[in-house]
């Protein structure tokens, strides 16, 4: 078991120590937790099979569910990727760096531990200058899920990480909170028409314009099904805690989501209530937690604290998280996808 190590990198001082020991460490097969743009990603030397079994290993996740490889140049692309289509330099153009994942023909170079056996892999160029330069350094495209234990919430700073890795990985890059809070858009550019295979950072209304005939293929299978459809999971981005997920507006949401907590209160069971800052006084109720995502209309800021806030919940040893949804257009879509995985399909509708 490695002794898992933190250094701390500043996004702008990039010629610290801390990165090029990073670097020296992929390079040796090693795993590193790293900052993105949008979340922290558990990385590896993409191209060295046994580096890349070692995230799995350290995450508990199953094999079956393929890998992104993540670039720091344009020109990298074709390192991985054996068919470049004009689409993926058009949307490249416009949307790289950034949190859109490409999913294209695999090159000979991708081991088949990252593309999970299949003739697909999955590529994106972060737009975070750490990630950037840890890639530079290494000299090698970086495999990384996100690093979190497998079904967990995904983390958004150095110290989820540690909570979920510290013992696993041999070390974590602190850069602060990730920016976006939200996994990047997976689009599969190899079918007719390219397909959202997961919602992320960059909303289907953004691509449209690039990508007409761009459609949702979002499915949410049981468990059991896991096997088949990788990261299509229902059960994902899960707290310990419950979660149920309340679908309404106004008083009525209000009072339903009183009523349960103080329910479950009665019980004798800790409640947490996940909500916005309109609504945060409405619902106070003595003996629970209540913690505001930010401004209801301010879909950024709610995106980038959902996942923290889901850890600080189940921190308090929450057992019951009851939380508000909200409108599934622009980055409430995959504010939206994110809940209702975490609470496994359970909506309240009011
Ligand atoms: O923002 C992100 O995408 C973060 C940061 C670290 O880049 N990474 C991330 O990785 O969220 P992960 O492994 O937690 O999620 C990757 C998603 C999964 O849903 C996986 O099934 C899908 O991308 N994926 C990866 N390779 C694929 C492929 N070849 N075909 C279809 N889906 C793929
Ligand atoms: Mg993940």
């Amino acid at each position: 078991m490695p002794r898992t190590r933190i250094l701390k990198v500043h996004p702008e001082r990039l010629d610290s120590a801390a990165l090029q020991t990073a670097a020296e460490l992929i390079r040796a097969g090693k795993l590193v937790a790293f900052p993105t743009e949008t979340v922290y990603g558990l990385g590896a030397n993409a191209l060295d099979a046994e580096a890349v079994r070692a995230i799995f290993r350290a995450k508990g996740r199953p094999a079956s569910d393929p890998l992104i490889v993540h670039i720091a140049d344009f020109g990298q692309l074709s390192q991985v990727a054996s068919e470049i289509p004009p689409l993926a330099n058009e949307l490249a153009r416009h949307f790289w760096p950034g949190p859109l994942t490409f999913v294209l023909q695999k090159s000979r170079l991708v081991p088949s531990e990252v593309t999970a056996g299949g003739e697909k892999v999955a590529v994106r160029w972060p737009s975070h200058p750490i990630a950037q330069e840890l890639i530079r350094l290494s000299g090698v495209p970086i495999a990384a899920p996100s690093a979190n234990l497998f079904g967990h919430t995904s983390p958004t700073t150095a110290q989820h990480v540690y909570a979920d890795l510290h013992g696993r990985i041999d070390l974590i890059l602190d850069g602060g909170p990730a920016w976006i809070g939200l996994e990047s858009t997976v689009l599969d550019l190899t079918t007719s028409p390219p397909l959202i295979l997961r919602p992320g950072g960059i909303p289907l209304e953004t691509l449209r314009p690039f990508v007409p005939q761009v459609t949702l293929s979002l499915r949410y299978h049981p468990e059991s099904e896991a096997a088949e459809s990788p990261g299509q999971m229902l059960r994902h981005y899960a707290p310990r805690a419950l979660l149920l997920l309340f679908e309404g507006e106004g008083e009525s949401l209000i009072s339903a989501m009183q009523n349960i907590a103080t329910e479950y209160l009665r019980q004798g069971r800790r409640v947490g209530l996940l909500t916005v800052d309109e609504e945060q006084e409405a619902l106070s109720l003595p003996g629970c937690e209540v913690l505001s995502l930010g401004p209801r209309h301010d879909l950024p800021t709610i995106g980038r604290n959902l996942f923290a806030a889901l850890r600080q919940l189940e921190e308090k040893g929450v057992e019951i998280i009851l939380a508000r949804t909200f409108p599934r257009h622009e980055l409430g879509l995959t504010i939206w996808d994110r809940l209702y995985r975490a609470a496994q399909g359970r909506i309240v509708r009011v």
